[in-house]
């Protein structure tokens, strides 16, 4: 079973589709019999991840997701080609780290304009006409595991996850109240996968591959999850799970912030991982 977006001859278009995770979800939706409107920064990117998809029906679209009009017109490619759009799968992003939270204003702003203002900015241009035809329409935004347990290191990749988690909670809920049943949105949480963004020629062990997070994806789809959660080879649902329960556990119990990371708090951490 497929979620009824994802039938032969829908139409699905993927940000960030040239590379990782958006590849994979690319040759999947093709797989599937799905038309794929895949987006990316590079033509020739482009038409070398768009030569992994065969005989497929493709249209590939150079955008940058930083720029709310070059969403307008991938959404208007996408409709002049193949009509009606029923997936949409915000997943560009950017992995630089711009830095602490006091420095490099413009590496901040860019990376938000990416990561966060990117997944936006695909939902004002694609979700109008999904609310508009009468057919199942999905939208999956890529957020992380980073985005809900904070892990100190890339403040500026956090805030965005962080906040691409409070738009598509917030998302879901309004075409809940629009389209009940027929739009909806999914947050996909990949944990720790080989993609470009791994930046390394070979996979971790501790890493799942990108199609391991594409089939997680689809198999929540079909069951009308929100939350597309992943694992990978480091860490277990369950240790997922007493991860998140410590971060809300900060505000209950009036920790530190991220004590999870404070030294006066190790010990304490350490004994609620073990249960
Ligand atoms: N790899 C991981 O471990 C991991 C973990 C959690 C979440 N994620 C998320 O998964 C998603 C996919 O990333 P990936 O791991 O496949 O990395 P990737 O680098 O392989 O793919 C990201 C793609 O986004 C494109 N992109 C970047 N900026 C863009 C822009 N401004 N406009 C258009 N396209 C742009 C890149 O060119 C690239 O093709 C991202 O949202 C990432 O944050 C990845």
């Amino acid at each position: 079973m497929t979620h009824p977006a994802l039938r032969p001859g829908r139409t699905a278009v993927i940000t960030g589709a040239a590379s990782g995770i958006g590849l994979a979800a690319a040759r999947h939706f093709a797989a599937l019999g799905l038309n794929v409107v895949m987006a990316d920064r590079s033509e020739a990117a482009l038409q070398q991840a768009a030569a992994h998809l065969g005989a497929a029906a493709v249209h590939t679209e150079v955008v940058d997701v930083a720029r709310p009009g070059d969403l307008v017109r991938l959404h208007e490619a996408a409709a002049a080609r193949f009509g009606d759009v029923h997936v949409l799968m915000n997943n560009a992003a950017i992995g630089d780290n711009p830095g602490k939270p006091w420095n490099n204003t413009n590496g901040w702003r860019q990376l938000l304009e990416i990561n966060l203002l990117g997944v936006i900015h695909g939902v004002q241009a694609f979700v109008p006409a999904m609310l508009a035809h009468d057919t199942p329409a999905v939208v999956v935004n890529t957020g992380s595991k980073q985005g809900i347990t904070l892990p100190p290191g890339n403040s500026a990749y956090n805030v965005a996850k962080a906040g691409v988690k409070a738009f598509t909670e917030l998302l879901a809920h309004e075409l809940r109240q629009a389209a009940p049943g027929r739009v909806s949105a999914h947050l996909l949480i990949p944990g720790f996968t080989f993609t470009g963004m791994t930046g390394r020629a070979e996979k971790p062990a501790g890493a799942w591959t990108a199609e391991q997070v594409v089939e997680v994806m689809v198999a929540g789809l079909a069951k009308g999850d929100f939350y597309l959660f992943c694992q990978d080879h480091e860490s277990t649902r369950a240790m997922d799970e007493r991860r998140m329960a410590w971060a809300v556990g900060d505000l209950i119990h009036n920790r530190p912030a991220l004590s999870r990371w404070h030294p006066d708090y190790a010990e304490a951490f350490a004994a609620f991982m073990k249960g």
